[in-house]
């Protein structure tokens, strides 16, 4: 469904179905419903806040876009993608979870799910890097919900630390999802590996070599750029940084980055076997979760993956 812009006084008037009965599944929220609170985060198109539903007292960020601004700078497009994928993921374990979305005069919101232990960044930053423990913990759950996306057909394609944020039970929940790629079904009912040639371009720390050569984009750069993010958890740092983009950019297609000494041996393997130029060379997912830094791990039963408690960072 996408967004129907409407006039100002239907935006904010109780929708009527077909039959014409005002029913209580389609009356629509608006933006009176909920107390804002603090400011969460800002984005280029949109401000992130706090806000609390006043009949149930329920916490929920809301993603407030600005109506001309999104026209003006032709991001429609973007706006749609990101609640289609949202709506097409729904409510899974390692997703934000989109609840509303509804619009005003001057604004589109998106009701998401509060994580209230901010960005992944953050929490690196704070402890300038992460132990074994924590990156298996936090990285298992980024492989876990990837997999999902890609197995519903949706490539995120600008995965990075900022946009993987951090619940009140210490879980990773990947937001963002306006430069998605959503794939056609296949006739099978499955989704294809890659998508046609882009002009996309995520972040300059995290994108893959093929994007910015081919500028082909496919699943495995969802997962190159999960191999930058399990090498800044441990090295504080992403692995391909310079003092501007272009020149990121070029290490990024010479595959030029190194390790630093106390880089714990199991987890270099495993970021060598991510960061290869060519995708058809790179690990896959299901190779990911054969790693020998996941052996504890059972990828089958759900639960131990999202409901045990995270370990200490130090
Ligand atoms: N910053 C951006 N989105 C957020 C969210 N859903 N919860 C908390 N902080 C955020």
């Amino acid at each position: 469904e996408e967004w129907q812009v409407r006039g100002a006084a239907q935006a904010s008037k109780a929708e009527i179905d077909d039959d014409g009965v005002v029913s209580s599944r389609i009356l629509r929220k608006t933006i009176k419903d909920f107390r804002l609170g603090k400011e969460l985060g800002e984005g280029s198109y949109s401000t992130v806040v706090l806000a609390t539903d006043k009949t149930t007292a329920r916490q929920f960020a809301v993603k407030i876009l600005d109506k001309k601004h999104i026209i003006r700078e032709k991001k429609v497009k973007y706006v749609n993608i990101e609640k289609n994928a949202l709506n097409r993921l729904g409510k899974r374990d390692g997703i934000i979870h989109l609840f509303h979305t509804f619009q005003d005069i001057a604004s589109l919101y998106f009701v998401l799910d509060y994580a209230p232990n901010g960005e992944l960044l953050t929490l690196i930053k704070r402890f300038g890097s992460l132990n074994e423990e924590c990156v298996r913990y936090y990285s298992a759950q980024i492989v876990d919900a990837v997999k999902y996306m890609h197995d519903n057909g949706v490539i995120h394609r600008d995965l990075k630390p900022e946009n993987i944020l951090i619940d009140s039970e210490g879980r990773i929940q990947i937001t963002d999802f306006g430069t998605a790629k959503m794939l056609d079904q296949k006739e099978d009912g499955s989704y294809p590996l890659d998508c046609r040639a882009t002009s996309f371009v995520g972040t300059a720390e995290y994108v893959s070599p093929e994007l910015l050569n081919d500028k082909h984009c496919g699943k495995a750069c969802d997962i190159w750029a999960f191999g930058c993010i399990v090498y800044q958890m441990i090295a504080g740092k992403p692995p391909f940084k310079a003092t501007n983009e272009y020149l990121t950019f070029q290490k990024v297609c010479k595959v030029q980055f190194a390790f630093s000494a106390g880089f714990p041996m199991i987890v270099r393997d495993l970021v060598k076997r991510i960061l290869v130029l060519k995708p058809r060379d790179r690990i896959t997912l299901r190779g990911i979760q054969q790693h020998w830094f996941y052996n504890q791990v059972d990828w089958n039963d759900h639960a131990s993956i999202w409901n045990s408690k995270p370990p200490e960072i130090a």
